[in-house]
């Protein structure tokens, strides 16, 4: 198991850096070293980058993942240390220490041998991010779960019920969750950093795992990648997934049943995301092959 390190990662003694931003007005005057979906990242200052979220993204959202990369910075997990928050170009941004290496998705597709060992890295951060209690976070997994269930389209309103009945009988927990572990929220320098706190949540680590299951069973391609390319990624992404299952499964001495059972309502909430619709209905074969083996 990876050793945790001790800093001290106090957000709230932050002070934004005036003078950086009185010389950076505008987004334009930065550089730009990644991309998600929710926000670029941009150089920012010596050792720093700036996480600057789409116009209008919630401020809730961007809170929650000041809160959460806070605390699990200060319980020694590896994530880039956040400084705080600050605005550019009537955008919000979150001030973070600077990652210098690659995230694991362009190590895989650069170097796709490397997939055997790092996805056993993979799931190696994933069960200790999970050996952490994190019951102060307001939020939680089944409740989480179960309001994005609610809202999910292509549902008919008998089945969202039925995922919830099933849903809030599932275990409980509260330890700490990421929401949304992938290779791209992984960066690696010759050490390895979590990035994008942002769904954290308190909840059942189980139901954490399988939400990275279905995130590394379905994914579609661009219109037109070629078959042979199709059928290689594909390829790929079923050794990641069979080598962080068996590596998760080996860490925690868990049976992969108790991970299982939290894939039809990690498959369901994720209908509420901005996928595309081959994404969408690859999840909702997953979702009817399950209900209709429910009493
Ligand atoms: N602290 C950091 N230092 C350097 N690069 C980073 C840092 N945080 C994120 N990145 C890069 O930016 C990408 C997107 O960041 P992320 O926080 O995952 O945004 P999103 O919420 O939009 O997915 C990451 O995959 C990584 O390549
Ligand atoms: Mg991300």
């Amino acid at each position: 198991m990876p050793e945790p390190v001790q800093r001290d990662c106090n957000i709230h003694s932050y002070r934004c850096d005036k003078a950086n931003l009185r010389r950076l007005k505008q987004v334009t005057d930065l550089r730009l070293i990644g991309q998600g979906r929710t926000a670029d990242i941009f150089e920012y200052s010596q050792g720093k980058i700036i996480k600057l979220y789409k116009k209008d993204f919630p401020a809730e959202a961007i809170n929650q993942e000041l809160v959460v990369s806070g605390l699990a910075c200060s319980l020694g997990i590896r994530t880039p240390e956040p400084f705080g928050h600050t605005q550019l170009d009537g955008r919000d941004g979150l001030i973070f220490q600077r990652i210098s290496g690659v995230s694991l998705l362009s190590l895989f597709i650069k170097k796709p041998w490397t997939i055997p060992k790092y996805s056993k890295l993979l799931a190696n951060l994933h069960a200790e991010i999970h050996t952490y209690e994190a019951a102060e976070l307001n939020r939680r997994q089944k409740q989480v779960l179960c309001e994005y269930i609610q809202q999910a389209p292509l549902l008919t309103e008998q089945e969202k019920e039925k995922i919830i009945r099933y849903t809030e009988k599932l275990p409980d927990g509260n330890k700490l969750c990421h929401g949304d572990f992938h290779p791209d929220n992984v960066m690696f320098d010759g050490g390895y950093w979590i990035v994008d706190w942002m769904t954290g949540m308190s909840g059942n680590p189980a139901g954490d795992a399988a939400r990275t299951v279905i995130l590394l069973s379905v994914g579609s391609m661009p219109d037109g990648t070629p078959a042979p390319i199709k059928l290689f990624v594909q390829f790929l992404r079923n050794k990641l997934k069979a080598a962080y299952i068996k590596e998760y499964l080996r860490v925690t001495g868990h049976d992969y049943s108790t991970i299982d059972e939290w894939i039809l309502p990690a498959a369901a909430a994720r209908l509420v995301e901005w996928i595309p619709k081959d994404e969408k209905d690859e999840l909702l074969s997953i979702i009817r092959a399950r209900l209709k083996t429910l009493i």
